[in-house]
C-alpha cells in the first residue's frame, strides 16, 4: 500500500470521483485543496490551491479539476515547483501492458485503454469511455464520459471530447479543439474550434 498521502487539487465533483479512485488505488491520507471556501464538502480541505507548497516534501499531488487549461496550469506550475504528481487508475479500468498513461492523468471506472495507446500528462479518461489500440492522447485532453475512441486516433493537446462522442479509426484531432457530447468525427480536424454531430462539424 501507499503510504504517501495524497494533496487533491480541486474538491469538486471531480474531484470527489478522483479522491475514491485514490483511495482505491491505496493513498491512505487524502486531502484537498481548493480557492472556494464556500464549497460544502465532506473532505478536508487543507487550503488554497496556491498552499500546495507546504506539502511538497510529503505528499504527491493530483489535479482534479475538468477545465483543460486550468488542470495544466495548475499540475505544470506543481511539477515546476519540483512537486510528484500522481497517476491513478481505477481497478476497474481495463488498461493494457502497453499502454503508456501519463503523470497526473485519471483513468476511471468502466474506461478501456487498449495496446499501444499512449495517454498524455494530466489526461481525463472518464467513467466507461474507450481509447482503442495504438492511439496518441495529447497532454492535458478530456475524453468525457462513454465517448469512444477508434484506434490509431491522434488528439492533440488541451482537446474535450464530450460526452458520448465517437472517432472513427485512423484520424487526427488538432489541439484545442471542443467536440460536443454525442458528436462522431469522421474526418482529420485540422482547425481548432467547437465541432458537434453527425458527422461533426464545425460551429465556432
Ligand atoms: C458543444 C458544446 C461545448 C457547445 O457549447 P456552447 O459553446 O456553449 O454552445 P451553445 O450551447 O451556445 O450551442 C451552439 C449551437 O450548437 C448546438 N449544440 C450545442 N451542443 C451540441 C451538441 N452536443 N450536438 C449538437 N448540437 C449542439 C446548440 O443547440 C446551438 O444551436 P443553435 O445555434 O442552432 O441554437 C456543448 O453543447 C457540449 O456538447 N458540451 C459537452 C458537455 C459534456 O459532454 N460534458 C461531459 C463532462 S464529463
Amino acid at each position: 500500500m501507499k503510504n504517501k498521502r495524497l494533496i487533491i487539487i480541486g474538491a469538486g465533483g471531480h474531484g470527489r470521483v478522483c479522491e475514491e479512485i485514490a483511495g482505491l488505488c491505496g493513498y491512505q491520507e487524502r486531502f484537498f485543496l481548493d480557492d472556494n471556501k464556500d464549497r460544502p464538502s465532506e473532505f478536508v480541505i487543507l487550503g488554497n490551491t496556491a498552499d500546495f507548497e507546504k506539502y511538497i516534501d510529503d505528499s504527491e499531488f493530483f489535479v482534479a479539476i475538468g477545465d483543460n487549461r486550468a488542470r495544466r496550469r495548475l499540475q505544470e506550475n506543481i511539477v515546476q515547483k519540483g512537486g510528484g504528481m500522481a497517476t491513478l487508475i481505477h481497478p476497474q479500468a481495463v488498461v493494457s501492458a502497453s499502454a503508456v498513461i501519463g503523470k497526473g492523468a485519471v483513468v476511471m471506472a468502466g474506461a478501456v485503454v487498449n495496446p499501444g495507446a499512449v495517454i498524455g500528462d494530466g489526461v481525463i479518461i472518464n467513467t466507461c469511455s474507450s481509447v482503442d489500440h495504438e492511439c496518441n492522447i495529447g497532454a492535458f485532453v478530456h475524453i468525457a464520459v462513454g465517448a469512444h475512441l477508434a484506434g490509431l486516433v491522434d488528439v492533440g493537446e488541451n482537446t474535450f471530447f464530450g460526452a458520448g462522442s465517437t472517432a472513427v479509426n485512423h484520424i487526427s484531432v488538432s489541439a484545442d479543439t471542443i467536440i460536443g457530447a454525442g458528436a462522431v468525427v469522421v474526418n482529420d480536424i485540422k482547425e481548432s474550434g467547437t465541432y458537434v454531430g453527425v458527422p461533426a462539424v464545425k460551429i465556432k
